[in-house]
């Protein structure tokens, strides 16, 4: 018998067997990176990885043995694809910090707000069908837009965010072109890869903008609770409850590990979710429900939000203010107000995917812009994620990326650009905060 490596042509048939769809699933730019990024001589600016050390892992661990003790007959059994009743309560009180008043019904547990994401375009969008999303947007949500076979159109954000005036110029253009936009996604709050926060002063406009053209309203909410001074802003589902589908998850405030987060519907909506759910993974882990909901009710998770706040408030500042001290001329860079990221242009002649094998050789890895676009655009971009490094790492990684940036423009100037690919320039790159 021989036994033949993976990849060797016997396994050719079953690749053409593959479904329409499959074309559309890629290994995303963030998980290529994964491996080299993750050498311990690495700084990796590329992960978006949340940081956990402020977590106290002695109490947590004496509550998951008590709760296998005592509750283990339910807490390792099946549950109910809805989530644990006590949990979806718990999660109301969560987002009623960002004005959202909703009822435990209408609260449909997930495996990470991924998964919620997920069921949203697996239950809304045929092949064919568009997704309006903003230009950058978070790579697992193009993953999953892409898996389903629809297509993406952009939107510009500027250092307020979405941009409303865009927004309409996309949805007229699509429907003059008689395709079918079926929602908008949108990260309002210290947004995944942009970093900026969408004004509150756009908020409803943007909602009227959805509403007039019969357009759902994704909003897609990790971040919202990381503010580095403190601040929330209000839900875009807290201002139109019937036309907006809200992810949330315990990912970046308690663990992401745990994989726990929860789509908030309309009631109308609300079924359907449960029946994608439901054939996805039957019900959502009890006990990992079970531990955050204990932790929930036991824990000061309001003081623990506050000293994940100014744990990555500390990291955003020394990533900023290496770039201030370290980056060439002609760079910009937005300053979030909270959350993980920043997104920085390079001028003109240097191309961000070109250059990432010379800098992980230089022993810091970042993702390319390229990577958050449906379309290819963001070679003039990248993004830099502060959250996993300690703050001294940090700042040696943007040194070692100075470096390496200032190389790569002495070569473009030259011998001209390093690359012809499209610079990304245009509206669907979000203005600087600062340069
Ligand atoms: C904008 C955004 N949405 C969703 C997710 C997925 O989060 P979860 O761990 O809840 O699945 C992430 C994770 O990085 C994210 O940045």
């Amino acid at each position: 018998m021989s036994l033949e490596p993976a990849g060797s042509r016997s396994l050719d048939p079953h690749l053409r067997r593959y479904a329409a769809r499959a074309a559309g699933m890629t290994a995303s730019e963030v998980r290529a990176l994964f491996a080299v990024a993750s050498r311990p001589e690495v700084v990796s600016l590329a992960g978006g990885m949340p940081n956990l050390t402020a977590l106290p892992l002695d109490t947590l661990s004496a509550q998951v043995a008590d709760l296998i003790t005592k509750d283990g007959l339910v807490a390792l059994q099946y549950g109910s694809a809805h989530g644990l009743p006590e949990l979806r309560d718990q999660i109301c009180e969560v987002m009623a910090l960002e004005q959202i008043r909703a009822h435990p019904d209408d609260v449909v547990v997930t495996v990470g707000s991924q998964m919620g994401l997920d069921m949203v375009t697996r239950i809304f969008c045929d092949p064919g069908d568009v997704v309006i999303a903003e230009g950058p947007s978070y790579v697992g949500a193009l993953g999953t837009f892409g898996a389903y076979q629809a297509d993406v159109v952009h939107v510009a954000m500027d250092e307020d965010g979405l941009v409303p005036e865009a927004l309409r110029e996309a949805l007229a253009t699509a429907e003059s072109a008689g395709r079918r936009v079926k929602f908008l996604y949108t990260i309002p709050n210290f947004h995944n890869p942009a970093g900026v926060t969408l004004a509150v002063s756009r908020r409803a406009e943007i909602l009227e903008i959805c509403r007039s053209h019969q357009v759902l309203v994704v909003e897609d909410n990790p971040y919202g609770l990381l503010g580095f001074d403190g601040q929330t802003y209000p839900a875009l589902r807290s201002m139109d409850p019937d036309n907006v589908v809200y992810l949330g998850s315990f990912s970046k405030t308690f663990a992401a590990g745990l994989r726990v987060g929860w789509v908030l519907a309309p009631h109308a909506v609300r079924e359907k979710l449960m029946l994608a759910a439901e054939s996805a993974t039957l019900c959502p882990p009890t006990l990992n429900q079970m531990i955050v909901s204990r932790y929930l009710a036991t824990h000061d998770w309001k003081g623990q939000i506050k000293s994940f706040q100014s744990a990555y408030r500390d990291r955003r500042d020394a990533l900023v203010s290496g770039l201030e001290q370290h980056m060439p001329a002609g760079c910009s860079w937005t300053v979030p107000k909270g959350g993980f990221f920043v997104w920085m242009t390079v001028p003109e002649g240097v191309d961000t995917k070109a250059m990432l094998p010379r800098a992980v050789t230089a022993r810091v890895a970042y993702v390319s812009g390229t990577g958050f676009y449906a379309d290819g655009f963001g070679s003039r971009q990248m993004r830099l994620s502060f959250c996993y490094p300690t703050p001294e790492r940090i700042s040696e990684g943007v040194r070692r990326l100075a470096a390496v940036l200032a190389a790569e423009l002495d070569l473009a100037n030259t011998f001209g650009p390093i690359s012809g690919r499209r610079a990304g320039t245009g509206p669907q790159v979000p203005g600087p905060d600062i340069a």
